[in-house]
């Protein structure tokens, strides 16, 4: 294990390396861009972008007409580094694959972190197309990014996480939404492995833990991200109610609908707190 943590650890050392080369800027904050979101990576100004497969030892995107692109520059006057694509563990990438953007953002110099993504609504007085700001996390993936020897470059063996949701950003972004008008809701994400969606039993136990918004992404980021001391700001597109809360089937279509309908509205909420980061 010590082996294996230790190469993961000089892998992520050489990818970091070769973007600082081609970049003359520092980066402050970066974005993980959830399902929908990816084009705001299109808005970044003097951009440098960076496709996944040219950089050398990062994660290859394995789904066609997917490339995956690191771009850094400038949006809303901050320079940012935006993963424009990221893995999931349910396409069969490995938890040190999932955290490997994270963890490069972090040999950057990077120390702050916005995380996107789509989820299903647990939460009964939530609607299809709300945004929810992320106060904390249920990891019920089974695994964890930290597991193996202890990289002390990021961070502690038993890292905390009682604030890994930086309590000043949601502070401050729910000041934002309010004053530019974006209604968003405040809860709890919980992380299942996916591909297939929830059962309807299993939503309901999640609700009974406490789950607003069920997903298959975002938790092994935030892990990897708390580790390293970064503060991180997480946002929800709830594009769905989640399974047995509606008398209905789940459908990716309906997924892909809703956050195209949000994506303006998001994108500006993302954009506008850059601002207070
Ligand atoms: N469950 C899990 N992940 C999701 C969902 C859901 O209902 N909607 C979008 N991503």
């Amino acid at each position: 294990m010590q082996n294996f943590m230790q190469e993961l650890l000089a892998r992520i050392k050489s990818s970091a390396e070769y973007i600082q080369k081609r970049i003359n800027v520092q980066p402050e904050i970066g974005l993980i861009l959830g399902s929908g979101l990816g084009d705001l990576a299109d808005e970044i100004e003097d951009a440098v972008r960076l496709k996944y497969e040219d950089i050398p030892l990062f994660p290859v995107s394995r789904v066609e007409g997917h490339a995956g692109c690191l771009v850094i520059g400038k949006l809303n006057g901050k320079i940012v580094c935006a993963m424009q694509g990221r893995f999931h563990y349910y396409e069969g990438y490995s938890i040190s694959e999932v955290t490997y953007g994270v963890r490069t953002m972090k040999l950057l110099g990077i120390n702050k972190l916005i995380i996107t993504n789509a989820a299903g609504g647990a939460n009964k007085k939530f609607k299809p197309g709300d945004l929810m700001i992320i106060t904390d996390h249920i990891n019920n993936m089974g695994t964890n990014p930290l597991i193996g020897d202890n990289l002390d470059i990021f961070g502690p063996r038993f890292p905390d996480l009682t604030f890994a949701y930086d309590r000043e950003y949601i502070k401050e972004t729910l000041k934002i939404a309010k004053k530019i008008d974006i209604k968003v809701q405040t809860g709890v994400y919980c992380a299942n492995t996916g591909p297939s969606y929830e059962t309807p039993a299993e939503i309901k136990m999640m609700r009974r833990w406490g789950a607003d918004a069920v997903g298959m992404s975002t938790v092994p980021e935030v892990i990897a991200a708390a580790h390293a001391g970064m503060r991180v700001l997480g946002i929800t597109c709830i594009t769905n109610m989640a399974s047995g809360i509606l008398d209905q089937e789940l459908t990716h279509t309906e997924v892909m609908e809703t956050s195209k309908r949000v994506k303006e509205k998001f994108k500006s909420l993302v954009k506008k707190v850059l601002e207070i980061m």
